[in-house]
């Protein structure tokens, strides 16, 4: 299933509802939300309780994406705001295997990540265990960059392993998708599409309907 998962990392927060509400009107089923702790990533951006008041917005199925360090620290409060999935990086954590459990314990998707420096084979004891790999395809910590473009070759990879573990686990991808990359993208492996400032620069509703056509007609 092929799923488009705007970032609102990008969204005017003076309207973050019905910026929420405008995406999932125009046929959006996931809502990426970034969390930095300008430790993990040089930014900060936003945490519990802007997660918790945006989640009164609509419903729509929350794809919490962590950047802090150590985040089995903050696993439950995040489910507790109202997170349906729970991504984290893999190079933030001691103990990955114990995060996705905790994750699993609650009741909500997990997902696991990596930075474009990080080799795709790290990913192997985790590819039957998460719901969710998320490829980054910029370096995290801001929207607006330009995907790099080995990451073509890392998607491949990845849908590869996946298939070779018989694993049903989506495959997500981050950072710098527009319209004129993601059909090579959806076309690479990734079923599962960030995209931040290519939806919420301009007509939010419009830009989902042109996004979903493109990743279904792929
Ligand atoms: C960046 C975040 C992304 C960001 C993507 O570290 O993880 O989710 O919002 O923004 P665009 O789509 O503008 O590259
Ligand atoms: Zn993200």
């Amino acid at each position: 299933m092929r799923i488009l998962s705007p970032s609102i990392l990008s969204a005017d927060f003076k309207n973050l509802g019905q910026q929420i509400v405008d995406v999932k009107e125009a046929g959006a089923e996931y809502l990426h939300v970034d969390v930095m702790d300008g430790v993990f990533v040089k930014s900060i951006s936003l945490g519990m309780p802007v997660i918790k008041s945006a989640r009164s917005a609509c419903d729509i199925f929350f794809d919490v994406h962590l950047m802090i360090v150590d985040p089995i620290r903050y696993i439950e409060e995040i489910a507790a705001s109202g997170a349906d999935g729970i991504t984290f990086h893999l190079e933030a954590a001691e103990d990955p295997m114990a995060v996705i459990d905790k994750i699993h314990s609650l009741g909500k998707h997990a997902g696991i990540s990596i930075k474009p420096g990080t080799d795709v084979s790290t990913l192997k004891p985790y590819l039957d265990k998460v719901e969710m790999i998320l490829l980054m395809t910029v370096e995290p910590g801001f929207g607006g960059q330009k995907l790099i473009p080995e990451s073509f070759d890392r998607i491949k990879a990845v849908r590869k392993m996946l298939e070779d573990t018989g694993s049903s686990a989506d495959l997500e991808v981050d950072g710098g998708i527009k319209k004129e990359n993601v059909q090579d993208i959806v076309k690479a492996g990734a079923n599962v599409i960030v995209a931040g400032s290519a939806i919420y620069a301009g007509d939010a509703a419009a830009n989902v309907k042109d996004f979903l056509s493109l990743i279904n007609n792929a």
